[in-house]
């Protein structure tokens, strides 16, 4: 770096290229390589973003080394415990938390945006009943850009912001659905005197024979596992929908291409994944061998739930998790959970062995979400789209940033080609039999 640390100097085949640097509210500053190509014939090679900043951004900040997560500088814990995910989203959306006649004018534009048009529901019905929810999503999402015509133009600013209430309005609308249609119920259409976690419940969980009360510990815990899922930065599904969004596509289809990533088992999937993984060990005497097997490379065995792009410390978001499982485990009666038991074990042994500390791997939010899913009474096949419907504040935030900012252009990453070289095309009658 320079004596100003304004910028990087890079010596490249006898030439050297000056490199402007530029320096975050908080982290680690950022050398500007946009040029570089232009100047020097040269890319950088990063595969997997590990150092490469792909924006500007005020949403989200992380500190991973130090297990920090900041919403508009607002810690994540500050706003689990004394806040509420509609609260969670004016801030992520519009930036600051609202006073109470905006919260008032802003919870009243979810609510009265959460019923999807009649003829969406007629989707369901083209999808086997045994198909996982997550692919229910991608298509149903998707969809409902052939419904909502008027706010898919993205220059329009007022249409932008329906577009985004539209999602964070309807996704649990979409999202109970896809539950009750995997289970063979009938729909349960949104009632508006309800929260959002409540109303969320009250659709997955209600059946037209009886009345259905929402316990407001369980929409509490429900409203709290949003909160921790409501943004995380610039991760896969998040950059994927900015990559889908920087070409122009309309916000809803930008959403189900965010949904479509999230579901990969090293993401949004892993909630299923620790589940799956804790049932499988079954008891705590088989952790020392399944330790072992994770050990082992040639197994290719992960201890899902635990470790972090970002995290080299204890995710923030586990910790309130753990704690969250707990109060819905204490207000449903259930005072032995034996993968609870397992969960608490694994995490003890796992943080004291060698390879684990050496390599900074701590529960992430996943580590504990799935049993907290469970005993609310979630199927694992529905993990994955709690977190999608929770994200969706988050994605629609970082695409509204993205669009309004003046330098964004299309992404368009570049490669390393180690392909053949040019060579002449061969008749298929002399590629031999
Ligand atoms: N179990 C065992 N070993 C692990 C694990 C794990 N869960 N995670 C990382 N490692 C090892 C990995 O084998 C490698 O070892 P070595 O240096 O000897 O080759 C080292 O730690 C670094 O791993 P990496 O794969 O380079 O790390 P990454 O930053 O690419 O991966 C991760 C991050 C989250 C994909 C990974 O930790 C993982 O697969 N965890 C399990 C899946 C999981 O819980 N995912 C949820 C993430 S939080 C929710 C979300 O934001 O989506």
């Amino acid at each position: 770096m320079s004596d100003a640390e304004s910028s990087a100097k890079l010596a490249f085949k006898g030439q050297t290229y000056d490199l402007p640097v530029k320096k975050g509210a908080l982290g680690p500053d950022v050398i500007d390589i946009s040029k570089l190509y232009a100047e020097g014939k040269v890319f950088t090679f990063d595969p997997g973003y590990t150092s490469t900043a792909s924006c500007e951004s005020r949403i989200t900040y992380i500190d991973g080394d130090e297990g920090i997560l900041l919403h508009r500088g607002y810690p994540i814990d500050q706003l689990a415990e004394n806040g509420d995910f509609i609260e969670t989203c004016y801030l992520l959306y519009y930036g600051e938390l609202p006073n109470q006649a905006q919260r008032r004018s802003f919870e009243h534009a979810i609510t009265h945006h959460t019923m999807i048009h009649e003829q969406m529901s007629r989707f369901f019905q083209g999808f086997r009943r045994d198909a996982h929810p997550m692919a229910v999503m991608v298509a149903v999402v998707g969809a409902m850009s052939a419904f909502y015509h008027d706010s898919t133009d993205i220059d329009d600013p007022r249409q932008r912001e329906i577009a985004s209430h539209r999602v964070i309005a309807k996704l649990p609308t979409i999202a109970a659905m896809a539950y009750k249609y995997h289970i063979g119920q009938p729909f349960v259409y949104p009632r508006n005197e309800l929260s959002y976690a409540a109303n969320f419940l009250h659709m997955c969980f209600a059946v037209p024979c009886e009345e259905y009360k929402v316990n407001p510990i369980l929409a509490r815990a429900m409203d709290r596992i949003f909160i921790l899922h409501a943004d995380h930065e610039q991760n896969a599904s998040t950059s994927t929908v900015r990559l889908a969004g920087s070409s122009g596509a309309n916000p809803f289809a930008c959403i189900a291409a965010g949904i479509a990533c999230l579901w990969g088992p090293a993401h949004g999937g892993a909630n299923e994944a620790a589940l799956k993984m804790l049932g499988e060990i079954g008891t705590v005497d088989n952790i020392p061998a399944f330790i072992e097997k994770v050990k082992d490379k040639s197994s290719n065995i992960r201890l899902m739930g635990f470790g972090h792009r970002v995290y080299k410390n204890y995710d923030p978001r586990a910790k309130i998790m753990q704690q969250t499982a707990h109060e819905v485990l204490s207000e449903l009666g259930v005072k032995d959970d034996p993968l609870l038991d397992v969960a608490r074990e694994l995490e003890r042994v796992a943080l004291n062995d060698k390879y684990f500390v050496e390599r900074k791997l701590y529960p992430n939010v996943d580590f504990y979400s799935g049993i907290t899913l469970r005993t609310l009474g979630f199927p694992t096949s529905m993990f994955t789209v709690l977190f999608a419907l929770a994200r969706t504040v988050g994605w629609i935030s970082q695409w509204k940033e993205m669009i309004e900012d003046p330098s964004q252009r299309i992404g368009r990453p570049r490669q390393l080609y180690n392909g053949p070289l040019k060579r002449d095309y061969v008749s298929i009658s002399k590629r031999g039999k």
